[in-house]
């Protein structure tokens, strides 16, 4: 068991496969894009595997989520998804990809296995993405979202961030949009995790004010405490239900207390959280020879020196030296 000195439980494992992407949204990184990480140092296929296998065998780790950077760059995806699927006891599987390369990829990530996606998708109109992605793929990521609903990779989520001036006025077209099409659709806060680092509180969209743009068009329900368990959005039926939306509010009202989570960096560093200013390295260890059972000592061992939270509302806050896309999200 990976357990805290809060008394929680990490069941959720994140692995980052890259942190290369192909798209440069301006609330995680810049135009030019980021120094990547060096081929050798990231973990091969293999070592992903391993430690998965660790994870899930020895440590009660049950889902296992691929992220980047954009997982869909690494070419062996495929290929670990259908490894992880084949574990004992099998984690379920999920992926969080910009969509763009999921319309030829979704068939044969289903047939390996993966079991859903969540898709990020900030507009619908192609003129604001290319302004918060600086990239032309607005079709490519709609494209991806249809296939991924037509391989059964159920419930296909779609991942919003609302960003003043760019995409603030629609909520409620999105919520219509999404569900139209099936997709569960969960507007998420804007986090002090971009390499420029220009986040700032009194910029950002609120989950407040998501909500009240919401009710302009729908009537919201809350589904309450139990149906959410340790999951980061907070849900609300739409006008009765079934359709449904969710809120990510990891600022104005955050989820730390009932964090599962372990995430895992492209260069095989466990991070205890998204805001972790500390990291420790399983990479060494693996490549030196470590038995499995070694390998849960240092993960557990890590774990223990997970914070309470975030810390973003201390006045003593720092963002963590990694940007989002090399953390994984
Ligand atoms: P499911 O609810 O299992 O579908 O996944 P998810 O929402 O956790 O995953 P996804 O990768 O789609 O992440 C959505 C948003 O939640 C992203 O902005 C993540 O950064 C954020 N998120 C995921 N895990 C954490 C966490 O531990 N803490 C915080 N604050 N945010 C998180
Ligand atoms: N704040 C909030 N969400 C972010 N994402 C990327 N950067 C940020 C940020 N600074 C979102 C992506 C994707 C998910 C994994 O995280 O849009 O949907
Ligand atoms: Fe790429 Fe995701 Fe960052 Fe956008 S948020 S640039 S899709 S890693």
């Amino acid at each position: 068991m990976l357990t805290d000195t809060y008394g929680r439980t990490a069941t959720d494992l994140r692995v980052s496969l890259t942190d290369r992407c192909n798209l440069r949204c301006v609330y995680c990184m810049p135009e030019e894009g980021l120094q990547w990480l060096a081929k050798p140092d990231l973990l091969t296929d293999d070592e992903i595997v391993r430690l998965v296998s660790v994870a899930v065998t020895a440590l009660g780790v049950t889902e296992v989520r691929f992220t980047g950077g954009e997982p869909l760059l690494r070419p062996g995806l495929v290929s670990i998804v259908e490894r992880c699927a084949a574990l004992a006891p099998r984690p379920r599987l999920s992926l969080t990809t910009n969509g763009i390369g999921l319309a030829r990829t979704a068939r044969a990530l289903a047939a390996a296995g993966l079991d859903r996606v969540n898709v990020s998708l900030d507009t619908l109109r192609p003129e604001v993405f290319i302004a918060l992605t600086r990239r032309k793929r607005h079709q490519d990521v709609l494209d991806g979202l249809a296939a991924a609903h037509a391989a059964g990779l159920a419930p296909v989520k779609v991942n919003a961030v609302l960003m003043p001036g760019h995409n603030d006025d629609e909520a409620p077209d999105l919520l219509a949009w999404a569900i139209e099409h099936g997709y569960e659709l969960r507007f998420i806060e804007q986090m002090p995790l971009d390499a420029q680092h220009g986040w700032k509180r009194d910029g950002m969209i609120t989950a407040g004010e998501i909500l009240a743009s919401l009710r302009t068009r729908f009537t919201l329900t809350p589904e309450g405490e139990d149906a959410r368990g340790s999951a980061p959005a907070e849900r609300w039926t739409v006008d009765g239900g079934p359709a449904r939306v969710g809120v990510i509010a990891s600022v104005t009202r955050p989820f730390c207390a009932a964090c599962d989570r372990t995430r895992l960096t492209a260069d095989g560093q466990v991070r205890t959280c998204l805001f972790a200013t500390e990291e420790s390295d399983l990479r060494g260890a693996l490549r030196s020879g470590a038995t499995d059972e070694e390998l849960a000592g240092l993960w557990r061992t890590a774990m223990w020196g997970k914070k309470a939270g975030s810390g973003i509302d201390d006045p003593s806050f720092l963002q963590p030296v990694r940007p989002m896309s090399a953390i994984g999200g």
